[in-house]
């Protein structure tokens, strides 16, 4: 059930809504998915120097990292260290750094430089079709 007709039954007539829910076997109560972009739109909402969420050709979530330079990569959105979110992170001096614990990710690479011993889940992707 899409957002929209989500919002708009629980506001206009609830009891249709709990019907809705029933007929396509679907929890009236289940909290709403977390909206994440493909990554094209991700990523031109991505200035510079930021990160945000995504989700990948499989469905998957995954983070779109632009560093300074423009350079842009889609790694996948868990910290190996706790699993946080590394969408929720932001770029410094070129590297990507997770908002939980701080560790510090090479974007290109996915190396940890906080800890050498982890690295990122997937190899990271980097995105040529940019636009400038
Ligand atoms: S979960 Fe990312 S640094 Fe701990």
């Amino acid at each position: 059930m899409s957002d929209r007709f989500r919002n708009v039954m629980t506001v206009a007539e609830p009891s249709i809504y709990a019907v809705a829910c029933d007929l396509l076997g679907e929890d009236p109560n289940a909290p709403e998915a977390p909206r994440r972009p493909p990554v094209a739109q991700a990523l031109a909402r991505c200035p510079r120097g930021s990160v945000a969420a995504a989700r990948g050709a499989g469905g998957e979530d995954v983070a779109v990292v632009v560093v300074e330079d423009g350079t842009a990569y889609v790694v996948p959105d868990a910290c190996p260290h706790d699993g946080g979110p590394l969408s929720d992170g932001f770029v410094d001096a070129g590297r990507l750094v997770c908002a939980r614990h701080g560790l510090e990710f090479e974007p290109d690479t996915g190396r940890c430089v906080s800890r050498s011993r982890l690295c990122l889940r997937a190899a990271p992707r980097r995105i040529v079709d940019r636009d400038p």
